[in-house]
């Protein structure tokens, strides 16, 4: 059986037993592979999740083909979720394709109007018995040329994540307190004041993006103050590429060993490196160890 459960299901249990659940951006049959190898020997929930982009990449149909593959051979439960859903179709194609939960990230647009095009992925995404998740407020970094003194008008105001959670019915919210995508330009500053605010004004799972580059110690305390569900990213790249550039260093062209040139061996050292990184995440999250209870 490789039916994947929702996100709800999944972050529920999070919420009730004070931990976050691990998401991670999948890309290809490698990082599939790794992330539920990780899930496999930490004992942890987890949710795989893919970009639009991850998707014209590989495509819809080998993404769900390959992520179900590797679900059927695990019993920890197992979420397909498409991250930062540009739009209604993105996100229907995905649900029609058996992903069991979506993001629409309408999080640039005005609070009516991101709250209209959420309420109805929401709707729909109901009635097919697929969660959802929203983002309310604006990831900003120095990429986006945003002043320190501007950057308090992107995070979530806590009274909208209410009103929010109220009119689009969305199963999870994911509030900007400051985090961004990507590395970090300087110290992060995430604002737990402002976390601990919305956490007290809504009663869904909490989602915290662009957690890739954080310390562990920003990361226990986003859990501890009502975090569910963190996205990790750029720190599966950097793994996979930092050991593929080993091996590189290791052979800087192809010879006539015959290893310098079998993909295999390469995508292996990626594979392995990214699935240390996942389960270092898994342990850091609290999720380690939690798949059995989250199970039932
Ligand atoms: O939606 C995905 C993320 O928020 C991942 O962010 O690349 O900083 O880990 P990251
Ligand atoms: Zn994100």
């Amino acid at each position: 059986m490789a039916a994947f459960r929702t996100t709800k299901h999944i972050l529920i249990h999070a919420l009730e037993h004070g931990y976050a659940v691990g998401a991670f951006n999948i890309t290809n049959l490698e990082s599939i592979q790794a992330a539920i190898m990780a899930a496999k020997t930490e004992q942890a929930p987890i949710i795989l999740q893919t970009s639009e982009k991850a998707i014209g990449y590989a495509g819809l149909g080998q993404m769900v083909a390959m992520a179900r593959e590797e679900t059927k051979r695990t019993k920890v439960p197992v979420a397909l979720h498409l991250d930062h859903g540009s739009g209604f179709a993105a996100a229907k194609a995905c649900i029609g394709a058996g992903y069991s939960s979506v993001m629409i990230d309408a999080s640039s647009l005005p609070f009516p109007d991101n709250v209209a095009l959420t309420r109805r992925v929401s709707a729909y995404a109901h009635t097919k018995g697929i969660s959802t998740e929203a983002e309310l407020g604006r990831l900003v970094g120095v990429e986006d040329k945003v002043k320190v003194s501007e950057r308090d008008a992107f995070m979530a105001d806590p009274a909208k994540c209410r009103e929010f959670v109220r009119r689009t019915r969305c199963d999870a919210l994911a509030p900007a307190i400051g985090n961004v995508h990507g590395l970090y330009y300087g110290t992060p500053k995430l604002d737990f004041d402002r976390l601990r605010e919305i956490r007290q004004k809504v009663t869904v799972p909490l989602v915290l993006h662009g957690a890739s580059d954080l310390p562990a110690s920003d990361i226990r305390k986003c859990v501890r103050d009502g975090i569910q569900k963190i996205n990790i990213d750029t720190d599966i790249r950097i793994a996979f590429t930092e050991a593929v550039h080993s091996f590189f260093r290791r052979f800087p062209r192809v010879s006539h060993t015959r290893g310098s040139y079998d993909m295999r061996t390469i995508l292996n050292l990626g594979r392995e490196a990214m699935t240390a990184t996942i389960r270092k995440k898994m342990r850091m999250f609290g999720a380690s160890g939690k798949a059995k209870s989250a199970t039932k």
